[in-house]
């Protein structure tokens, strides 16, 4: 048995040490909110927070989360920044297919947790994993500027 902390509620479950993370939200745990893009760290669709830091949990064995506070897209709204962020994703309409928005808000929340007021390169820099087969990339940029108070 494995305990882990998610969205501020502890939960244990009956998994292998080398299952990725994401495996174990999705499928023993049923936060679906979490999606399976490439499964090789490439495309941010699978992207948690782990403390607050954004992680691909494809590629995360679950016995390397450790007493980290797991936080996903179901629980990303309960914190200011995420709340922020998705009346601003909401707002401006970024989502298209909706596909990768889990991973591109949890990468938004991470950012404006580090940087509130970031700067074109900032977004660049953090949003780069996170890729949009729908091209939302315009709305994205202006939805971070628009949560960080910002004129989109
Ligand atoms: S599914 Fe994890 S990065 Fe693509
Ligand atoms: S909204 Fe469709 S892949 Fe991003």
């Amino acid at each position: 048995m494995i305990t882990l902390r998610i969205n501020g509620e502890d939960r244990s479950v009956d998994a292998p040490g080398d299952m990725p993370l994401l495996w174990v939200l999705r499928d023993l745990i049923g936060l679906t909110g979490t999606k399976f893009g490439c499964g090789i760290a490439q495309c941010g669709a699978c992207t948690v927070h782990l403390d607050g830091k954004p992680v691909r949990s494809c590629v995360l064995p679950v016995s390397a989360v450790g007493n980290r506070s797991i936080t996903t897209i179901e629980g990303i709204g309960a914190t200011p920044a995420g709340a922020q962020v998705q009346k601003a994703w909401l707002e401006l309409e970024v989502v298209q297919c909706g596909y990768c928005q889990s991973g591109q808000i949890m990468s938004a929340t991470a950012l404006l947790n580090a940087k509130p007021q970031p700067s074109d390169d900032d977004i660049n820099a953090a949003m780069a994993g996170n890729i949009c087969r729908c091209g939302t990339y315009v709305r994205i940029r202006d939805a971070i500027k628009r949560a960080s108070g910002a004129k989109a």
